[in-house]
């Protein structure tokens, strides 16, 4: 292993490697007198990517591409059916629920509805005091009710709306409170599944900023998910362009920005001024393969305007460019 290599993997918080994820198809009673064979959705398809400590990476793509699959796996609610989850040196991709415990309070996830991911019958501050009685961060209910106020302080929600259930709350309250849950354990990672597309867009950037300040004061690293431009180019370090599974182009933010290379990466960027919607729709014509059966060429050809014969016969890999990966034959 060469030097450069030693360390960087050193400096990576987490590694994901060649990670698929496939989703099986229940058979129907139809399709079991017909024996039709077991179908799966090629939801993930050889993944790689890596985060520094402090560092914030962000996947985007249109809807269905893998994005919260891949978030899914990550924080260990799936098991990848293939490929590698490293997270500080550590592959946690196979560990067992008991093994896995220490590694939950290290890696945390953030809702896109926080109405859904918070119990209704319970009160804030039991929500906040869950986490940290269950990890044992607090030794008795008396630290766990100070880190519990604590927790609050510092996302913004004020100490007398502990009593509250999350009902009571707006949206915009609702996500610090889920904000606040996912760092009661002190996590280095947390991984953000589009956390503000439910939120109204005047609430969006203070919550964005919430997110930015913890960053700093607690030296996180994130794993952002969104399908808004706007919101990825104003916190994000580097960027993951995903398309039926695969990533088809890495690289730093601004270098996204400001010079994309895939011809899918461009027509995103094309799309931007009209994405204020649920999810990004890319203006290409042609339809999009399906995720039961990838073509054995470029996924994109499709829709790509630059499509020839050979993307249709060799599926480009994911080619290192300088500081970026591309996934196309005609990126030099
Ligand atoms: N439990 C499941 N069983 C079967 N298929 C699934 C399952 N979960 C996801 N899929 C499929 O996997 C693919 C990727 O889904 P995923 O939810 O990861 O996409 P996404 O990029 O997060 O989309 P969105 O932007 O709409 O949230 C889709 O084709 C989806 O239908
Ligand atoms: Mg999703």
């Amino acid at each position: 292993m060469t030097t450069t290599m030693t360390l960087q993997m050193q400096n990576s918080l987490l590694q994901v490697k060649n990670l698929v994820q496939h989703f099986e198809l229940p058979l129907s009673w139809m399709d079991r007198c017909l024996r039709r064979e077991r179908r799966f959705v090629h939801a993930v398809n050889g993944v790689s990517f890596e985060i520094g400590p402090g560092e914030v990476f962000s996947l985007v793509g249109e809807s269905g591409c893998g994005k919260s699959t891949i978030a899914r796996t990550v924080v260990r609610l799936l098991t990848p059916r293939s490929g590698e989850i490293v997270f500080e040196g550590r592959e946690i991709g196979r560990l067992k629920a008991r093994e896995l415990r220490p590694i939950r309070r290290e890696i945390q996830m953030v809702f896109q509805n926080p109405y859904a991911s918070l119990d209704p019958r319970q009160r804030v501050g039991e929500i906040l005091m869950e986490p940290l009685l269950f990890h044992g961060i607090a030794g008795s209910r008396e630290e766990a009710l100070e880190r519990m106020f604590r927790l609050m302080d510092i996302t913004g929600l004020h100490r007398d709306q502990a009593n509250r259930y999350p009902h009571q709350f707006s949206g915009g309250q609702r996500q610090r409170i889920g904000i606040a849950r996912a760092l009661a354990t002190g996590p280095k990672l947390i991984v953000a599944d589009e956390p503000v597309s439910a939120l109204d867009v005047s609430i969006q950037a203070q919550i964005l900023n919430l997110m930015m300040d913890l960053r700093e004061e607690f030296h996180l690293s994130y794993l952002f998910i969104s399908h808004n431009l706007a919101v990825v180019r104003h916190v994000t370090d580097r960027v993951g362009i995903m398309y039926l599974g695969f990533i088809v182009e890495q690289a730093g933010c601004d270098d996204i920005f400001e010079h994309p290379l895939h011809p899918y990466t461009k027509a995103l960027l094309d799309a931007a001024p009209s994405v204020d919607k649920d999810h990004i729709e890319a203006p290409l014509s042609g339809e999009v393969p399906s995720p039961l059966t990838l073509p054995p060429g470029c996924v994109f050809a499709s829709r790509c305007p630059k499509r020839e014969k050979l993307c249709d016969e060799e599926r480009p890999p994911l080619k290192k460019n300088g500081s970026r990966e591309v996934a196309c034959h005609f990126v030099e």
